[in-house]
């Protein structure tokens, strides 16, 4: 059984202990290249959902649980945390289709979260 979140938004003080205290590896959040392999794993296993413009207009969206946030919207960017989202990622969203990502490496996450979280100031 995984550990669901009910959210990635608000303080990181709600986030599950295993991630409250998480080190954000902050240069790679501000790294170009990470962003762009971050970029390349969203294409390859989150656009399906997300869309590939992250902005929640994926092929598929039958069957999903609730449709996805537009990762453009400076309002979700505002509430998101890189905490936040990469606690998502890790385990998912409890009660809708946003499956944990267990394949993916500490690295790869960090990588997609950066992309994630840029995608409302630099485009998809
Ligand atoms: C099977 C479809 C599907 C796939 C594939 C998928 N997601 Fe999701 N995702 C969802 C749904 C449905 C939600 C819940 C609605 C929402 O919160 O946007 C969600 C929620 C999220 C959220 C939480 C948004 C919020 O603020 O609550 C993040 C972050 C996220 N997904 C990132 C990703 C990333 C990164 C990948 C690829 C590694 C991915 N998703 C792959 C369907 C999917």
């Amino acid at each position: 059984m995984s550990l669901a979140l009910s959210a990635c938004n608000g303080g990181d003080g709600r986030l599950p202990t295993d991630y409250r205290n998480l080190p954000v590896p902050a240069d790679l959040l501000a790294s170009d290249e990470a962003r762009e392999r971050g970029r390349e794993i969203f294409r390859e296993k989150c656009a399906l959902c997300h869309g590939v413009r992250a902005d929640g207009n994926g092929v598929r969206q039958e069957g999903l649980s609730a449709r996805p946030v537009s990762f453009q919207s400076k309002e979700w960017r505002a509430s998101a945390t890189p905490r936040g989202v990469y606690a998502v990622v890790s385990e998912g969203k409890r009660g809708t289709s946003m499956p944990g990502w267990r394949t993916l490496t500490d690295q790869e996450k960090w990588e997609v979260v950066t992309y994630v979280l840029s995608v409302s100031g630099d485009g998809p």
